[in-house]
């Protein structure tokens, strides 16, 4: 039977796994356990953690650590916690391997070669938070993520021209209509994308902890060059690329259905088949943040609950999938008595007496 590779985000090492980002894993380790069912072999699934840039180095240096050390207690943290969830991971990728580093060049050097890489300047506002440029903003503007001031920032750096695949990626999302889903978010990068695309700056000089770029002078890789290339860099030798399905949140659609097939197109390397992007969790209506102090973690709910799995089956009870959906500690015992107790489990305890009874 044929292989079945699918991707989780990998997670930024700034904060420790909420249960929004155990709800990608949890979907994925559960479309891994179905697609075996059906005698899909080998299954892979890839999960891991994105270390580099600004935040991380700001962040280690604030309790005097190494980004490497920083960076590596918190890949740890959620590698045991996974383990822990009951999720059974086959790749955990971290962006400062070595091996990842060799990747990331190949694919550079590869659209290099094909005439789509150039050196350039550029300034805009940035969102050191987010480790983003904010697009169209002036100075002074807020980011749209996280509502702190932006910066202003010129460097040369070099660029990706995202501009020339416009046209491929509009051919690529007619002839595969389901390469993005849902739907509805589908028709968003399509609208998005007919309106043509800005080139891309892939490089930094601002930031030393990063990949170095095989070029004069100290760029390093700027975060999506970086952090989407980890697919490959994961089964690399395994003959499992291309992926088959990249499961992500909708925050970060745009990046994995535009940035990431146009690099791949422009090394001339296989496209992944899907990529579906689900709803937010939100947590009493709203975004889990560490300012507002409402971030939920799933290990204590494992341990009060017996395991893991009261919290699964909330949140796919709970959400329809693609959508947004709400958590809340009320709704999460409501089903558990209602449901799991109640329901399923006097199901299950009456279906079991009569067996006994009747059947011996
Ligand atoms: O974006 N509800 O990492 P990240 C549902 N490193 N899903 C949520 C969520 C919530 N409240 N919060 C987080 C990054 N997620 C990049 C990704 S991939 C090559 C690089 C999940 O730590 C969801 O999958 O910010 C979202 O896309 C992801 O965590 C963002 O994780
Ligand atoms: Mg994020």
């Amino acid at each position: 039977m044929s292989k079945y590779y699918l991707t989780t985000p990998i997670y930024y090492v700034n904060a420790a796994p909420h249960i929004g980002t155990a709800y990608s894993i949890f979907t994925a380790d559960l479309i891994k356990r179905f697609k075996k069912q059906q005698g899909f072999d080998p299954v892979v699934l890839t999960t891991g953690s994105d270390e580099h840039g600004q935040n991380v180095e700001r962040a280690a240096k604030a309790i005097s650590k190494s980004p490497e050390e920083y960076a590596t207690a918190i890949a740890n943290e959620f590698v045991r916690q996974w383990q822990a969830l009951g999720i059974s991971v086959d790749h955990f990728i971290r962006t400062s391997d070595p091996k990842h580093f060799e990747t990331v060049r190949d694919l550079f050097e590869r659209c290099q070669k094909n005439g789509y890489i150039y050196k350039g300047s550029y300034t805009g506002q940035y969102c050191f938070h987010d480790e983003l440029y904010v697009n169209d903003a002036k100075p002074g503007d807020p980011c749209p993520d996280c509502g702190r001031i932006t910066e202003t920032v010129t460097e040369e750096n070099y660029f990706f021209k995202l501009s020339a695949f416009r046209d491929s990626l509009l051919k690529l999302f007619e002839e595969q209509p389901d390469f993005i889903q849902p739907e509805a978010r589908k028709n968003e990068i399509v609208s998005f994308v007919k309106q043509g695309l800005n080139d891309l700056s892939i490089t930094r000089t601002t930031i030393n902890w990063g990949i170095p770029v095989p070029v004069e002078g100290k760029h390093v890789f700027y975060v999506w060059f970086d952090a989407l290339i980890s697919y490959m860099t994961a089964v690399e030798g395994e003959g499992m690329w291309p992926a088959d399905l990249h499961l992500i949140g909708k925050d970060i659609l745009r990046f994995h259905a535009i940035c990431w097939p146009a690099f791949l197109m422009a090394g001339g390397l296989p496209l992944p088949k899907k990529i579906f992007a689900h709803g937010w969790v939100l947590v009493h209506e709203n975004k889990m943040s560490k300012s507002r102090g409402n971030v939920v973690r799933p290990g204590p709910i494992a341990d009060v609950m017996g395991g893991p799995d009261p919290l699964r089956y909330f949140l796919w009870r709970e959400i329809p999938f693609g959508q947004d959906g709400n958590f809340s500690y009320d709704a999460l015992i409501e089903r558990y008595n209602s449901d799991l107790a109640n329901g399923i489990g006097n199901l299950a305890s009456r279906t079991l007496s009569m067996l006994h009874q009747y059947f011996e």
